[in-house]
């Protein structure tokens, strides 16, 4: 059985995408734990709900060493790390030991809006400031680099004239529920190979929610 770790900073509405597609049933996986790097935050609930094991490692405490922390509980035990609303930085260790298994959506299309300092509604405020026609969400790997590695797939919003950053971050987030649980089911089944830095895809057409 494919094994994941969920890294999570807050509502956890991804978390609950991946959740809903192994209750149904297409995803074949397990997720052995959730961290959160917050305390008290509604994804956690969720996971408990569903008897999923939580840890609570809150960044102010582990200025440094978070992500040791992370690579201690995760060695092992799972096949992929990922990264679902999760807004610590790894670093170290942990990129090597989990090298092009560590995934995360941003909730754009990279590369642009993205970076440090570019999270949540902050995507969206600048995504609407520039007046691009088009938006969307990026399922991505996660190298030494912030928002940087092989991107695996991407799914596209419109932009309306009339939108503000909480309309298109709600369109937004739909398609990030159907990209994550898809980009996993991809990686379950060996399906993703990464060729010079970009992502190629076997059976690509077969994928479907
Ligand atoms: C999502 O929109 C995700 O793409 C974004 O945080 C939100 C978490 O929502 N992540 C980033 O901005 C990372 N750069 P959720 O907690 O409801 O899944």
């Amino acid at each position: 059985m494919y094994r994941i770790a969920v890294l999570i900073s807050g509502s956890g509405s991804n978390l609950q995408a991946l959740i809903d597609k192994i209750e149904s049933g297409y995803l074949d996986c397990t997720i052995e734990c959730v961290i959160s790097d917050k305390k008290d935050v509604f994804g956690l609930k969720r996971a408990e709900e569903h008897g999923i094991k939580t840890f609570v490692l809150e960044r102010k405490e582990y200025v440094r060493g978070l992500s040791e922390v992370i690579y201690e509980i995760v060695r092992g035990k799972v096949d992929l790390i990922v990264l679902a609303g999760f807004l610590s930085i790894l670093d170290g260790d942990i990129l090597k030991g989990f090298r092009n298994r560590i995934i995360n959506i941003h909730p754009s299309l990279i590369p642009s809006f993205c970076g440090i300092g570019m999270y949540g509604i902050k995507v969206h405020e600048a995504a609407v400031k520039s007046g691009v026609k088009i938006s969307g969400c990026t399922v991505h790997f996660v190298d030494e680099g912030t928002d940087t590695g092989p991107i695996i797939l991407q799914k596209t919003v419109p932009v309306y004239y009339e939108d503000d950053a909480c309309a298109l971050q709600l369109r937004v987030l739909e398609q990030e529920h159907r990209a994550l649980p898809e980009a996993v089911k991809l990686l379950s089944e060996g399906r993703v190979n990464i060729l010079h830095n970009r992502v190629q895809i076997s059976g690509w057409e077969d994928i479907d929610d």
